[in-house]
């Protein structure tokens, strides 16, 4: 055959395929999402086969350890106590509450790592939303957004009290970004960041994070805050407005089913996009590679390339440690 041009030239060797490389994943990044208890035991998740809810030493340990591996930042997902919660959630925005006291001892044993915390309702809320929520006259659940804003708001300068480098706000509540910015600002917190939850999907991936909780909606589903699977153009305006309301980064979860609104969002915005592989994309691939049917470190880092490629800057993943070790040791 006479071919002027070849594309396989470019993929001869191992070489080539390096020098033409467009993509790559980096340990720097990746976040790590650490579950964690007020116990004293570190206890096996059976939804996320792999990953512990650790006690305060059992996370110290382990943020220790992904550090070591040379992963710099963490966010954190505390399972209350079902006695702490309540219908008003007041325990997210206790000095002494167990994330304060998380962020600390982080803060004391590894300086050098970026804390993000989660800021929403849910696992301090006895209704399991992530806002406020109130029955109307129907007998119809309903989420206050207003209200919710600004327990948020107490919940995000308590985190920034302990030390959180960057405040993660999941709730999907209108205004929160802006609300949490002058409320850092007015306190003196100008330094502590704020990465948006800007499209975070009413998803059935989700499913097995709750079971880690505990921390299901008792009622009702998520659907009138977090946003519907069929839509794009609507993450370009939620973008639009946490980018004025003074997000630093913003981000897209899940990640894997959602490499459209991820490529979408990267075309229009300058901020840095974090992508959440979130735990139902991990038990998916955890559950096929233990029937032996994957290759478990082949199909980690390809979906993790994979997000990349679409357009995000940094992966939250429960991978994270596996993948770190898997980028070492190909180094
Ligand atoms: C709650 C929150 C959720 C996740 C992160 N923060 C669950 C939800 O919105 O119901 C999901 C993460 C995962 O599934 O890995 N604010």
């Amino acid at each position: 055959m006479e071919m002027m041009i070849r594309g396989r030239r470019n993929r001869r060797s191992a070489a080539i395929r390096g020098l033409v490389r467009e993509n790559r994943l980096a340990v720097e990044d990746l976040i790590l999402p650490v579950f964690f208890h007020e116990d004293a035991a570190d206890v096996a998740i059976t939804s996320m086969p792999g990953c512990m809810r650790w006690s305060l030493d059992g996370l110290i340990a382990e943020v220790k350890s992904a550090y070591e591996m040379g992963i710099r930042a963490v966010v954190l997902f505390p399972k209350i106590d079902d006695a702490l919660k309540s219908s008003d959630a007041a325990e997210c925005a206790n000095d002494a509450g167990l994330v304060p006291r998380a962020i600390r001892a982080i803060k004391d044993a590894c300086p050098g790592i970026c804390v993000i915390t989660d800021v929403a309702l849910d696992p301090y809320n006895s209704d399991g939303h992530d806002g406020l929520v109130v029955r109307d006259e129907n007998g119809e659940l309903k989420i206050l957004n207003d209200e919710t804003v600004e327990v948020l708001c107490r919940q995000a300068l308590c985190h920034a009290r302990a030390g959180a480098d960057i405040v993660a706000p999941s709730d999907m509540m209108d205004g929160r970004i802006g609300a949490i910015r002058e409320a850092l600002d007015d306190a003196g917190f100008t330094e502590t960041g704020i990465l948006a939850y800007t499209a975070k999907y009413a998803s059935a991936f989700y499913g097995p994070f709750r079971g880690a909780l505990d921390s299901a909606p008792k009622e009702g589903d998520k659907k009138t805050y977090q946003m519907d699977p069929g839509n794009v153009r609507e993450a370009i305006r939620e973008l639009l407005m946490d980018e004025e309301e003074g997000a630093d980064m913003v981000m897209v979860k899940p990640a894997g089913p959602y490499l459209d609104v991820i490529a979408r969002v990267r075309d229009e915005t300058t901020l840095p996009i974090a992508a959440y592989q979130v735990s139902g994309e991990y038990l998916m691939i955890k559950s096929a590679c233990a029937g032996g049917w994957l290759d478990e470190k082949a199909v980690v880092m390809e979906s993790l390339l994979g997000i990349k490629r679409a357009g995000a800057d940094m992966i939250l993943t429960y991978f994270a440690k596996d993948a770190a070790g898997w980028i070492k040791s190909a180094e």
